[in-house]
Order: structure tokens, then C-alpha cells, then sequence
């Protein structure tokens, strides 16, 4: 397990950390953005799929699923928003578990709704703010 660690100043360097996060994902293709309401998941990960060349429109939080689903010079790129999530039955019943052994890239926030389900290979992220109001953004790779 080695960890990384990216401290995002304010909203203006999220592309920037962004890009320094592509770099370190290797092959891991899981990862499990946890960090309290508001901290800056969905802005992170909007900039991460530009980042890694989704062309269509980067929407935000999936309005009406829990799943967005891009496309990427190496493939679909899933994005999910498990909030609403009421049980790790009803992500079953939606085919979770497709997208998590696809190979595809899985960036998912509030995970701990699945916690049971992710493999252990998948990488951790989170993301805290800070007294100042920046941020700092850890990266645990499996
Ligand atoms: N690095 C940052 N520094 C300062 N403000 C930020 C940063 N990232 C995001 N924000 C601001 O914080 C607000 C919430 O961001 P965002 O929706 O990305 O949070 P979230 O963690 O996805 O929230 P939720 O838990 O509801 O999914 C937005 O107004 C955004 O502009
Ligand atoms: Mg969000």
C-alpha cells in the first residue's frame, strides 16, 4: 500500500491535482471517494475525467441514476453517486458488481454504501478540508 498525498489550495488548482492524481493511478481501475457532504467529490472528479479525456459533456452528480457513464480513449469511465443508496442489495440489483469487474474505471463517491462489495485491490481516496479551507486529498493505492 503506498499513499499519496495532494493538498488542493482552493477551487482554482482542482485540474491541477487532478492531473497529478491521473498520474498516480497506475492500473488500479477501482477507486473510493470518501470525505464528509460538501468537501469537493463531484468538483474532483468532474476534473479527473476531463483529465483523462472524457469528450462528451462532464455532467456533475448523476441526477437521476446513480451512474454516469463516459467514454475515454481507454474505455468507459463509471462515475458514481451512491448517496441515495438505501442498501448494497439495491446496488446488486442495479449490476454493481458489472461495472466494479469491468476493467472500466470506477470512480465512486460514497462507496461505504458498498463497502461490502468493493474488492480489496480498490484504491482510497479522501478527501478532508482543512481550518484555512483548503483541501487535502489522500490517495492509498492498493
Ligand atoms: N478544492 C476545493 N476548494 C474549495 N472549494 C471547493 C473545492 N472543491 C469543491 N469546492 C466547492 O465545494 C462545493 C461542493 O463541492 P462538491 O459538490 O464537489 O462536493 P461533494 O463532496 O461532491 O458533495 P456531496 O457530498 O454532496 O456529493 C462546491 O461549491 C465547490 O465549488
Ligand atoms: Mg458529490
Amino acid at each position: 500500500m503506498t499513499t499519496y498525498t495532494i493538498q488542493i489550495p482552493d477551487a482554482d488548482h482542482v485540474a491541477e491535482a487532478a492531473a497529478r492524481f491521473a498520474e498516480l493511478m497506475g492500473s488500479a481501475t477501482i477507486f473510493a471517494f470518501r470525505g464528509e457532504m460538501g468537501v469537493g467529490k463531484t468538483t474532483f472528479i468532474c476534473e479527473l475525467c476531463r483529465r483523462l479525456g472524457v469528450t462528451d459533456d462532464v455532467a456533475g452528480s448523476p441526477s437521476f441514476s446513480i451512474v454516469n457513464v463516459y467514454d475515454t480513449p481507454r474505455g468507459h469511465l463509471y462515475h458514481f453517486d451512491l448517496y441515495r443508496l438505501e442498501s448494497a442489495e439495491e446496488a446488486l440489483d442495479i449490476g454493481v458488481e458489472d461495472y466494479l469487474y469491468s476493467q472500466d474505471i470506477c470512480l465512486i463517491e460514497w462507496p461505504d454504501r458498498i463497502d461490502a462489495l468493493l474488492p480489496d485491490d480498490t484504491a482510497q481516496v479522501s478527501i478532508v478540508e482543512n481550518p484555512d479551507g483548503s483541501r487535502t486529498l489522500t490517495l492509498a493505492m492498493p
